[in-house]
């Protein structure tokens, strides 16, 4: 089937190990059921996935140019209602069984999923289930040569530390978005840091777990004040930020 895309969806329709992923998580649930939700769908894609095993698929989408190509996509299949409108408004008249959201990005800082599913999560059967289940935030000691918060598609940067798991969201729980943390990070080698670089794993159910791809949670490049390190140090670093607020809520402070 070919999907009619803005250019942005192209390249979310084109990174396959994102698109395989949610896939495999629609197929995994399997069975006929009544109701899915399909947030934020974009072109409509996961919403054609879900197609196959739903009596009733909603989808909602902001945009109103992506939601045109979703309606335009999905014509033919008279189980999905694609509605062009912010989550955040929608009146949900039916409860779901299955919730499906995408709206995800490095450690759920620059979109909109914790709002949104804090938001719709009242709509879901008490049985029900949240495709991604959650995710899982590590981070690491680096030196990077751009001086301002940045995605790691093609940046340049040295590690100097393992990674460490330092959050993981459950998204079945509600979630406070003003995250605050205490990092504890061993360097291991001599040198100068300037940076932390965040990994975020996206928890599709119990059996699949994808790390970064181009269009899903690429790793997130943050500066730090510069320090010169020696390995087996211990840096001590305030992180804070506002996940739904974008990266400009991120702020971190060296605890000396
Ligand atoms: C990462 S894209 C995923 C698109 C599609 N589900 C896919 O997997 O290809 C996230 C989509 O969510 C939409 N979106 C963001 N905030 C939204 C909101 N509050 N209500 C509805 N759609 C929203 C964006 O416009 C974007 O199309």
């Amino acid at each position: 089937m070919k999907f009619k895309t803005t250019k942005y969806h192209f390249d979310l329709l084109n990174d396959y190990d994102r698109l395989a992923s949610f896939f495999e998580a629609i197929n995994d649930y399997g069975g006929l059921t009544n109701v899915a939700y399909d947030l934020g769908c974009g072109s409509g894609i996961l919403s054609y996935f879900l197609s196959s095993y739903f009596d009733e698929v909603l989808a909602l989408e902001i945009n109103s140019s992506a939601s045109k190509c979703a309606k335009e996509n999905l014509a033919d299949f008279g189980n999905v209602n694609v509605i062009n409108e912010d989550v955040l408004n929608h009146n949900f008249e039916k409860k779901a069984d299955l919730i499906v959201c995408e709206m995800m990005d490095t450690a759920l800082i620059d979109e909109e999923q914790v709002p949104v599913l804090n938001h719709a999560r009242r709509f879901l059967k008490e049985d029900g289930t949240i495709i991604p289940k959650g995710i899982i935030n590590s981070c690491e000691l680096v030196n990077m040569q751009r001086e301002y918060i940045h995605w790691d598609e093609c940046a340049v940067y040295e590690s100097y530390s393992d990674s460490v798991i330092y959050s993981e969201f459950d998204f079945s729980d509600e979630i406070n978005p003003d995250f605050e943390t205490e990092l504890h990070i061993k360097a291991n080698k001599d040198g100068t840091v300037n940076g932390l670089k965040i990994t975020t794993f996206t928890k599709l159910n119990d059996n699949i777990i994808c790390g970064p791809t181009p269009m899903l949670n690429p790793p997130l490049l943050i500066p730090i004040e510069e320090q010169h390190v020696k390995s087996k140090d211990l840096i001590n670093v305030k992180l804070k930020y506002i996940m739904g607020n974008g990266i400009e809520s991120i702020k971190t402070d060296i605890l000396w």
